[in-house]
């Protein structure tokens, strides 16, 4: 993987001690039953969760002996886990398909976090440059908020689009939704990303030009969706307030790693809030393309997110591994997915501010575990990422939930909550927690038919997790994304993949600029099915 890490070859996971040992063990869990572990163990319920910082997790509730809990830590003490962690967090240039390291924990860290020697200088160097990268952030996100950011006639900022997708949009928009208990009152923040038409001209039609800013986030300044949008924009400008180039004005900032893109696209300079290129597009609400968040909730509580995060990635380095959350999450990932043959999961939150949170999870971890190669270069024959989806509860209850409870196939489920909701009260409150902890409780313990009623049969037997913050803060919002990028992290790093490339994405985007060319006349090779459907489309719209 690295020059200075163990190299990965010969290292398979299913060709580790304790991944034999699971496969036995995933024998027997086919006998088993989760209930029965809390007959044989009282202490189960204490002893299987952990806490860090403002963040709780019970994790008692998985089909979980503690035969295949102590081969689950040995999996991950068996793999390249620590070495490749060490790694990451030293600045090796772990991303070895795009040549490039991976430091999103840079965006988080201080001065002096480097425990790596060696990489001790070059770790603070990079933790001034963010600082300086994120002071511009503070700079502009002030502005806005204090009213001294102007359009072109004059008048102050009110709403504030940022146009990105992917990494550029959802975390951002998560971010945002989750944190509103903090939000500026007269700023609104609206997300364009999809390349439908129809989202950015309805959202255009309620806006005032003259009190509007564009975003305009992409980590590269090439993406297709965002550039279309951004044209969209423009001409808007151009027809409402008879402003050519609008992209060079105070209308528009850049928020970019490609600052040279950002300059020929006629951004001027001063507008260009830069990250650096070791800053993956899914992990880049931390850095410049956090502008949005930093606007909605001000520069105080983005740092705060900041704070919370990197005190999970010194959780993540530091705890030991029975007692590290990320790593906890991921090895039960792991034993669903590879032993138990759970092709999802499902993360659930009892919080409707977090309802963004499994659309962001979904581009985090199954674009960064999507894969079916090895470092190596090997063809996988194991399971790699699962398929996440989730909605929050109690809504999934009256949707869903059925198929949790009786459905044929296994669902491991992350339930996620606050503990305490300042937006909320004591009764919807008690309601809400009341039925996330019925629901998990419900699933692992299943209850039997009534004589002749077999459709009441509830099998139980359901695994989950249950996830509790404080409360939904700044700081524990940033907890909780740090605490799922890790689990993705320690995932990938078992399988032995590289969770941060997204190789995956180029051929459709190549197919569709091949499909659009011949839209304008020059032949491109469609497979059958494509042309009949082109061509259907074409006749509909005559
Ligand atoms: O196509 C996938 C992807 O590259 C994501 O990884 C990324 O977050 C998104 O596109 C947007 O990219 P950019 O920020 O460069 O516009």
């Amino acid at each position: 993987m690295t020059s200075s890490s163990k190299t990965t070859h010969n290292y398979n996971p299913t060709n580790t001690p304790a991944w034999k040992t699971l496969e036995q063990q995933a024998e027997k869990a086919q006998q088993q039953n989760i209930s029965d572990f809390f007959d044989q163990n009282p202490q189960r319920s204490s002893q299987m969760s952990v806490q860090s910082g403002e963040l709780f997790l019970d994790y008692s509730k998985n089909l979980v002996s503690d035969a295949t809990w102590q081969a689950l830590l040995d999996l991950a003490a068996q793999s390249l886990l620590e070495q490749h962690r060490a790694a990451m967090f030293s600045g090796e240039k772990i991303n070895t398909t795009e040549g490039r390291a991976v430091l999103h924990g840079a965006l988080r860290a201080e001065v002096g976090d480097q425990t790596v020697a060696s990489a001790a200088a070059e770790s603070d160097q990079r933790v001034s440059l963010v600082k300086q990268q994120l002071a511009d952030v503070e700079l502009v996100s002030e502005k806005i908020r204090g009213g001294q950011w102007f359009g072109s006639t004059g008048k102050a900022i009110t709403d504030v689009i940022n146009i990105g997708i992917g990494g550029s949009d959802l975390g951002p928009k998560l971010a945002c939704s989750a944190l509103q208990e903090f939000a500026h009152p007269d700023i609104k923040l609206h997300f364009i990303s999809n390349v439908d038409g129809a989202e950015i001209l309805t959202t255009l039609k309620k806006l005032n030009p003259e009190t509007t800013l564009v975003a305009l986030a992409s980590k590269t300044f090439t993406t297709h969706e965002t550039l279309l949008n951004a044209k969209t924009a423009r001409n808007w400008f151009a027809e409402t307030l008879g402003l050519e180039n609008a992209q060079s004005s105070s209308h528009f900032v850049g928020l970019t790693a490609n600052r040279a893109n950002a300059l020929a696209y006629g951004i001027p300079a001063d507008q260009i809030l830069e990250f650096a290129e070791w800053v993956g597009g899914r992990y880049s609400l931390w850095s410049s393309i956090g502008l949005s968040i930093a606007i909605s909730i001000g520069f105080e509580k983005f740092t705060e997110m900041l704070a919370g995060a990197r005190e999970m990635d010194l959780h993540f380095q530091q705890a030991p591994l029975t007692e590290n959350m990320p790593v906890i999450m991921a090895l039960l990932g792991i034993w669903y997915s590879n032993f138990l043959d759970a092709q999802s999961n499902a993360v659930i939150p009892y919080c409707e501010r977090l309802l963004l949170l499994p659309s962001y999870l979904q581009q985090l971890d199954m674009e960064s575990n999507g894969k079916s190669t090895t470092l190596d270069g090997e063809s996988i024959d194991y399971q790699t990422g699962a398929i996440l989806w989730g909605q929050t509860g109690t809504n999934g209850q009256h949707a869903f939930f059925q198929l949790l409870h009786q459905g044929t196939r296994m669902v491991p489920i992350d339930f996620v909550a606050a503990a305490v909701d300042n937006l909320s009260n004591e009764e919807h409150h008690r309601v809400l927690l009341g039925n996330m902890l019925a629901q998990a409780s419900a699933l692992m313990c299943g209850q039997e038919a009534p004589e002749g009623e077999p459709y009441r049969y509830y099998p139980g037997n359901k695994p989950s997790n249950v996830l509790l913050l404080d409360q939904l803060s700044p700081k524990n919002f940033g907890a909780l994304i740090a605490l799922y990028e890790h689990k993705v992290f320690v995932q990938g790093s078992i399988w032995n993949i590289n969770s941060f490339d997204q190789w995956g994405v180029e051929l459709g985007k190549k197919m569709a600029n091949q499909l659009l060319a011949s839209d304008s006349g020059v032949q491109a090779e469609l497979d059958p099915s494509t042309t009949a459907l082109f061509a259907h489309i074409k006749k509909c719209q005559e």
